[in-house]
């Protein structure tokens, strides 16, 4: 492997506000923090990350327990398959005074929240953070989630694409509804900002009708980062629009080489510049002291703490498909996949990656040991060899690194696997800059124009 380079690989770590990492078995490792419901715990895992110069921690969510799988939550609550998802903007509240450098994202549902709503969030966020915001936009993905709501069923992959399109028209527009040198603060005179800067948005669109504008002024970062982690051909045009960072979930290198390409083209294609939007496929390292340690923790604690019941309720909630009617031995036809309506891109993914006929049992089995993305196991250095070979072969910009358990995995990688990535090269030493936007290497962004922003002025 080389051991210099000058692209720098971005870290990001993927954070759940709940009682399990993205892993439904992490919270049963023998060292899993289990102070979940603790401000504390949070700030912890920030100043770690950040020890580590990580670019950003971000969070998942869910706006609902899982409940498709035999239309109930009990296998959630038993076995602890992610039934706890905490509000996401009280978390980073709270990290964003436990940390000073550190980018902090959330995930917000296009389908379930209104533009003003989620607008005035991350712009909140942005200021008092000081420019370490991002928004990681989903369209949400199962019934149980519509029901929570006030729907009996989630809105179909199209219909939710194109509603969220015209909320991140209607976002980015309140984004810009103050002009960055509006404020006047002239207490003598009295006057407190310049209203000819302070634009109404008046935003009349397909879905949303905004009126602006945003009560939040114009952020340390001109915008919140926009992050999307969609993988259908939609959900890539959606990204290729849109996001400044994107969250994939490639099981392979062949896979992730691909969609790579695809997905950059789809990019330069829409007037962009490839290189300013990163990819960052999720990935799991279990990191030893030495190989035959690393691969006894990957057996002990991550393939045998998953219950078979974690893993199909996810499956479940993930594809909006309830399971329980097939056994494992089932075969994993293109009719069975276009009744799912969840994350179709990911199921795709999978099929590509295994090959041949597919069965429930291997899905499952990919849900339940992380395997939609790759898992890097080893010594620091194999860890490190691993990463490098996706990094340096178009596979990715960085990682979004998932956590086997809270703490303990990330202690790992900054303790282990950041100083070996430090050492080649291939990631910062120290933080350069102060915003997410500095740490990515992304422009602050110039306001839109009246015309753009659908202003009637
Ligand atoms: C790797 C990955 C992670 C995702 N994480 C979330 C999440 O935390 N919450 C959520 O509501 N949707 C999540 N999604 C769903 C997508 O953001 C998107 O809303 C949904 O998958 C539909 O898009 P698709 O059909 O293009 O995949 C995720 C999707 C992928 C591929």
């Amino acid at each position: 492997m080389s051991s210099q380079s000058s692209k720098q690989m971005a870290l990001v770590a993927f954070m759940q506000a709940g009682s399990t990492s993205v892993y439904a078995g992490s919270w049963r490792h023998p060292a899993a923090d289990l102070r979940f419901l603790e401000a504390g715990y949070y700030a912890d895992l920030g100043r770690l990350l950040e020890l580590g110069c990580f670019d950003l921690m971000f969070f998942d969510d869910r706006l609902a327990m899982p409940g498709i799988y035999g239309d109930s939550v009990a296998e959630a609550v038993r076995t602890g398959a992610r039934p706890i998802k905490l509000d996401l903007s009280s978390v980073l509240g709270v990290l964003a005074g436990a940390t000073s450098r550190i980018g902090l994202g959330a995930t917000y549902s296009t389908t379930y929240y209104a533009p003003f709503h989620v607008a005035r969030t991350f712009g909140t966020l942005d200021h008092l953070s000081r420019g370490r915001a991002a928004w990681n936009v989903v369209t949400s993905v199962n019934d149980s989630e519509a029901q929570n709501f006030g729907a009996d069923i989630h809105l179909g992959p199209e219909e939710r694409y194109d509603r969220a399109d015209d909320f991140l028209q209607a976002v980015t527009g309140l984004w810009d509804s103050w002009e960055d040198d509006a404020f006047i603060l002239d207490r003598e005179g009295g006057v407190f900002a310049d209203p000819s800067k302070v634009h109404e948005l008046r935003y009349s669109g397909t879905h949303f009708n905004v009126r602006g504008p945003l009560t939040v002024p114009r952020t340390p970062q001109g915008r919140p980062v926009v992050m999307q982690a969609g993988s259908s051909g939609r959900g890539r045009d959606f990204a290729a629009r849109w996001a400044e960072l994107i969250f994939t979930g490639d099981p392979g290198l062949e896979v992730a080489r691909a969609h790579y390409a695809d997905q950059k083209k789809r990019i330069a294609e829409l007037g962009r510049d490839p290189q300013s939007v990163k990819m960052c496929p999720m990935a799991y390292v279990v990191v030893g002291e030495s190989e035959a340690q690393a691969q006894e923790r990957e057996g002990v604690f991550l393939n045998d703490l998953v219950d078979p019941m974690a893993s199909l309720t996810l499956l479940s909630e993930l594809m909006n498909y309830d399971f329980s009617a097939h056994g494992l031995d089932d075969v994993v036809t293109d009719e069975l996949i276009a009744s799912t309506t969840g994350i179709r891109g990911l199921v795709q993914n999978l099929r590509s990656h295994i090959g041949g006929t597919v069965r429930i049992r291997d899905l499952a089995g990919h849900r339940a040991t992380l395997l939609q993305g790759p898992r890097f196991v080893g010594t620091p250095k194999q860890v490190a060899d691993q990463m490098e070979e996706w990094f340096t072969s178009d596979a990715c910009d960085g990682f979004t690194l998932a956590a086997t358990h809270f703490p303990g995995a990330f202690d790992d990688v900054v303790r282990m696997v950041v100083p070996e990535l430090q050492r080649r090269g291939l990631f910062r030493k120290e933080y350069t800059g102060n915003t997410l936007r500095d740490h990515l290497g992304l422009t602050r962004p110039e306001p839109s124009k009246p015309s753009e922003r659908g202003d009637d002025v």
